[in-house]
């Protein structure tokens, strides 16, 4: 195994002539667990070797993972940053010492785009922009007039938390009059979260005050519906639910008339970073932005196509 950085996973041979330092941000959802894993298992198909630290949710553990990627002078460093900003000074540091740094999964706001030289990943304003088209399509089915939406946010400052809502509001903004956002709360991406602020949402307006709940991931919407399935009310039976992830739990809960729709962001990022690593390490030019092709599952779809799945 690779040694010389306490505290860090490390899997590949000594022999691995490309070592690749990771910073996770966390194991908050499904889709995160499915992301490493994606990752490990790449790593190990390109013959790399994968120095990898898990952060915890915490942006100093992450800087603190770079720097150390950096003391370790591996080849490249990934990193899927858990905010947006603050990263400038440790992305300066791996500058100047020469590792090439690709964003993976979350985009960062710098006034120096030199401080990375890709980003693989969703394109989050699109996501938010599909749960809009989504519920604008359905309000026109049922002939609904006004609809009360609450959103559950993911992690507060992170690239999906803030694009997904931009994406999400340029969309349904365009009609103010049958579209009303009443609450939006932090949900930080965990399912332990979507209950809890289900279950207040619930309190302040009640299962008759909120028609519409746009969760910015599956884990928190999960959460959601562990609290309205046990809500004995009518109106909750009707309230139309969009998430965005497409694990397998929530593409069942859409099939079982649950879920309404099910925007898709793929975890399974892994090959098309190490691909990127293998070209950077041949000295190839490669693209600044790398957006994988997702797609949308709603009651508009027929819900037996295999291709409706989940991951
Ligand atoms: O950055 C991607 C988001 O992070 C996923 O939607 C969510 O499930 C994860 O925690």
């Amino acid at each position: 195994a690779l040694s010389g950085c306490d505290g860090k996973q490390e899997t590949g041979g000594d022999k691995a002539s490309v070592v690749v330092g990771f910073s996770q941000l966390g194991a908050e959802s499904s889709w995160r667990i499915a992301n490493t894993v994606s990752m490990e298992e790449a790593a190990k198909e390109a013959g790399f070797g994968l120095m990898m630290e898990n952060a915890n949710q915490k942006q100093e553990k992450q800087i603190d993972a770079i720097r150390s990627f950096i003391a370790y002078r591996v080849d490249v460093i990934v990193f899927s940053p858990i905010v947006q900003t603050g990263w400038d000074n440790v992305l300066q540091e791996a500058k100047q010492a020469g590792i090439p740094v690709i964003l993976m999964d979350r985009t960062i706001k710098t006034e120096d785009d030199s401080l990375y030289k890709a980003y693989v990943g969703a394109n989050f304003m699109e996501e938010g922009r599909r749960a809009g088209e989504y519920l604008i399509r359905k309000a026109d089915a049922i002939g609904a007039e006004h609809l009360r939406i609450v959103e559950i946010c993911g992690t507060t400052d992170s690239a999906p938390m803030q694009d997904r809502q931009r994406g999400f509001l340029e969309v349904i903004g365009q009609d103010k009059e049958r579209f009303e956002i009443i609450d939006s709360v932090d949900g930080d991406f965990l399912q332990s979260k979507g209950e809890e602020c289900m279950r207040e949402l619930l309190q302040k307006y009640g299962p008759d005050g909120i028609d519409v709940v746009f969760s910015h991931n599956d884990a928190m919407t999960l959460g959601a519906l562990n609290v309205l399935e046990k809500t004995d009310a009518a109106a909750t039976k009707d309230m139309i639910i969009i998430t965005v992830d497409g694990e397998k739990a929530a593409v069942d809960a859409l099939k079982a008339g649950r879920i309404n729709c099910v925007v898709q962001c793929t975890p399974h990022l892994g090959p098309s970073v190490m691909k990127l690593v293998g070209e950077i390490k041949a000295g190839k030019d490669i693209p600044k932005v790398y957006y994988p092709e997702e797609g949308a599952f709603s009651d508009f779809d027929d819900l037996s196509d295999p291709a409706v799945e989940g991951f």
